[in-house]
């Protein structure tokens, strides 16, 4: 709280999921519900153009793939740092750029948070990867400065930022019983992101805590790079990507790449893009590949295949099965299969990024190992990526932490600190 006796908000603005908590009159953490009893909202906006309505989190993706017609805006967090970020796009009605749509959504997790909590403080913590861009500190700062704007729009004069695992480092500190140097892995949908911290319940009162926070690392790499893959993989061959042309040559592949990238996908739905995807037909050799393509296009079924692959991704994960990923849309019968094994050869390289980052903090905090690993971010959750980190830090053990509020929660902490 506030002196002023009202809350500050910590928020997880997420390339996949958004959350946002205060530190209550009883001074605990609380995450807010947003839609429902859920304290999670899908970062997604839908651009309903029959009625020209705009939804958001579960409802925007369930219209979307009733088949309503609009616009599905998934991953923004992943423009941010762009040229895209500036560009307009058409929703049915008008056109609005990705900027306005991220102050819009950041706009509609405040509105819903406030009918819990009513007044908000107009200062704002909001969370950050460690890099938003890599490699690349200009638009990394272009990337925030973005994000910044966008709350302005929503109505905080005083916007403020903490990297997002330093955060859930601090919520995960809360249920430390002893002294402990922590590595923190939150692997979400667009960052991998890694803190060495010391943490313990004697220390959460020290005024200063940046000497416990040993290392900071991160890559841009994550679920939604796993989706990519996994669909590059076992569903883009089936509309003809690696297919050979007439001439023996194959099929370019840019358009795949676009199509597979949940951020990326609405591009394709210009009228120049689909202009292009029909003019590629002299590059199949088979016409029935190019046919299913267009189909994806024409029904704006691009989201649709992500969100199967992502969900084959998580069955196969938990389950250890093997996972269908229906493409009847596409094609009457059309499926495609995803299973361990697939799943352990496509994600291998990009697995070895989020390790390698991973032991990269652990070598700049300058420990041989930590005491233990804190697992947070959906992504923490895949079997192959766990079996990863055990290998990189044998014999230290994995915490499971929670998934998708611990960002928010810590950001919350941090808030309420000043
Ligand atoms: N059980 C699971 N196994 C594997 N991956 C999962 C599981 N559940 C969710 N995911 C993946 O986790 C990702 C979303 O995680 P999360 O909500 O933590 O990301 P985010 O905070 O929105 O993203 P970021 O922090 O990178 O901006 C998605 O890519 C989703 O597919
Ligand atoms: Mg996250």
């Amino acid at each position: 709280m506030s002196m002023a006796g009202v809350p500050t908000l910590g928020i997880d603005f997420g390339t996949s999921n958004s959350a946002v908590a205060c530190v209550d009159a009883g001074g605990a953490a609380r995450l807010l519900p947003l839609e429902g009893a859920a304290t999670t909202l899908p970062t997604a906006v839908f651009f309903n153009a029959e009625d020209r309505t705009v939804h958001y989190g579960r409802e925007a993706m369930a219209l979307y793939l009733e088949g309503v017609d609009g616009r599905l805006m998934r991953s923004l967090k992943s423009l941010l740092g762009s040229a895209l970020l500036r560009e307009r796009t058409a929703v049915g009605w008008t056109d609005v750029s990705y900027q306005e749509i991220v102050g819009r959504f950041l706009g509609e997790l405040v509105r819903r948070a406030r009918t819990h909590v009513g007044e908000v403080a107009p200062r704002l913590l909001l969370g950050r990867p460690v890099h938003f861009v890599d490699d690349d500190p200009a638009r990394d700062a272009q990337a925030q400065a973005s994000l910044r704007e966008a709350a302005e729009a929503a109505g905080f004069a005083d916007v403020a930022f903490e990297f997002e695992p330093i955060a859930a480092a601090f919520d995960h500190e809360r249920r430390l019983d002893r002294e402990q140097v922590v590595l923190v892995v939150d692997v979400g949908g667009g960052t991998s992101d890694f803190t060495v911290v010391r943490l313990g319940p004697q220390r959460i009162a020290l005024p200063d805590r940046r000497p416990d926070v040993l290392a900071t690392t991160g890559v841009h790499v994550a679920g939604t790079d796993f989706d990519r893959r996994l669909n590059l993989g076992q569903v883009m061959p089936l509309l003809g990507l690696g297919h050979a042309g007439p001439d023996g040559r194959p099929v370019p592949s840019p358009l795949y790449m676009e199509l597979a990238t949940w951020h990326m996908i609405n591009f394709l739905y210009t009228p120049r893009r689909l202009a292009e995807a029909r003019a590629l037909r002299t590059n199949f050799a088979d016409p029935a590949l190019h046919r299913r393509l267009l189909a994806v296009l024409d029904l704006k079924l691009g989201h649709r295949l992500a969100a199967e692959v992502e969900q084959a991704k998580i069955d196969c994960s938990v389950g250890g099965g093997a996972a269908t990923i229906d493409l009847g849309e596409v094609e009457t019968g059309l499926a495609a299969t995803l299973d361990a094994a697939d799943m352990a050869v496509q994600l291998d390289a990009l697995l070895g990024q989020v390790a390698a980052c991973a032991r990269d903090c652990v070598r700049a905090a300058g420990l041989q190992a930590p005491d233990a690993v804190y697992l947070t971010g959906g992504s923490s959750a895949l079997a192959p990526l766990q079996a990863r980190l055990r290998s990189e830090f044998p014999g230290v053990p994995l915490v499971e932490g929670d998934l998708f509020g611990g960002v928010a929660a810590g950001l919350a902490w941090a808030a309420a600190r000043g």
